[in-house]
């Protein structure tokens, strides 16, 4: 077996990446980056800072001046990573419904991705990744090694997170949650740079009703068939 070195793990909210991911990152012994948590530290800076999340220019520049750091879990609390804003933990912060309801806005803005592609590009180069987002395979890397792009109805989506919300201890009605994640789907698949969609490579998994087991098996199925 020749395992890949990079791959790429693309696809809507909530559509299991990040379970998927891990199990192949422990599996593989490779290192585990979710690109979304960039995006979503920088969506909290602009808040934090009272920058107007419409104004592309001072989000963007947000984007180029704030440090973020993933590592490795700092507490056993089920987080799949820590999450440093500027060194502050914001690993909850960032999964709060307010950023859910925003973080679309900063992810449309070509200073934004900019600024992230070329740390995601960075942390890629020293291979062994399994790299999860909306547009690694598309655009931040074309020529990973091995392409998944993990899907499932809207509904199902939507009552994964509601259910990991609750776990977490926040509020919410499904419908609420079903509303914004509708609405996250249109903004990242319509927005004009680096929208979602698979890349013309990729290994499409529909995985509405499979269980996460299955799926974490079918992938492993594939490298080793390789
Ligand atoms: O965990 P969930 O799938 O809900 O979202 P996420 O992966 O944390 O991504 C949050 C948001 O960041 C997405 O809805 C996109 O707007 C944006 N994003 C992006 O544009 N490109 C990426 N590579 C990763 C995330």
């Amino acid at each position: 077996m020749n395992p890949p070195s990079t791959i790429a793990i693309d696809g809507p909210a909530a559509s299991g990446k990040t379970t998927l991911a891990l199990a192949l990152a422990r599996h593989l012994g490779y290192l585990y980056f979710d690109t979304g948590v960039m995006y979503r530290a920088v969506t909290l800076a602009a808040l934090k800072r009272g920058i107007d999340i419409n104004d592309d220019d001072a989000v963007s520049s947000t984007a180029r001046t704030i440090s973020v750091d993933v590592l490795p879990p700092t507490v056993d609390d089920g987080r799949p990573c820590t999450v440093l804003l500027d060194g502050e933990d914001v690993t909850w912060a960032i999964r709060e419904p307010e950023i859910d309801a925003q973080v679309s806005i900063p992810s449309m803005y070509r200073g934004v991705r900019e600024a992230l592609t070329i740390i995601q590009r960075q942390i890629a180069a020293r291979g062994e990744v399994v790299m999860v987002g909306r547009d690694i395979g598309t655009v931040v890397l074309p020529d990973a090694d091995l392409k998944i792009y993990l899907d499932a109805s809207v509904e199902e989506r939507a009552r994964r997170r509601w259910e990991e919300n609750h776990l977490h201890g926040t509020d919410g009605s499904l419908e609420a949650v079903l509303d914004a994640m509708k609405n996250r789907d249109k903004l990242d698949s319509e927005r004009d740079i680096a929208p979602l969609r698979p890349a013309d490579d990729a290994v499409v998994i529909d995985n509405t009703n499979l269980s996460i087991p299955e799926v974490i098996e079918q992938v492993i199925q594939l490298i080793e068939g390789r």
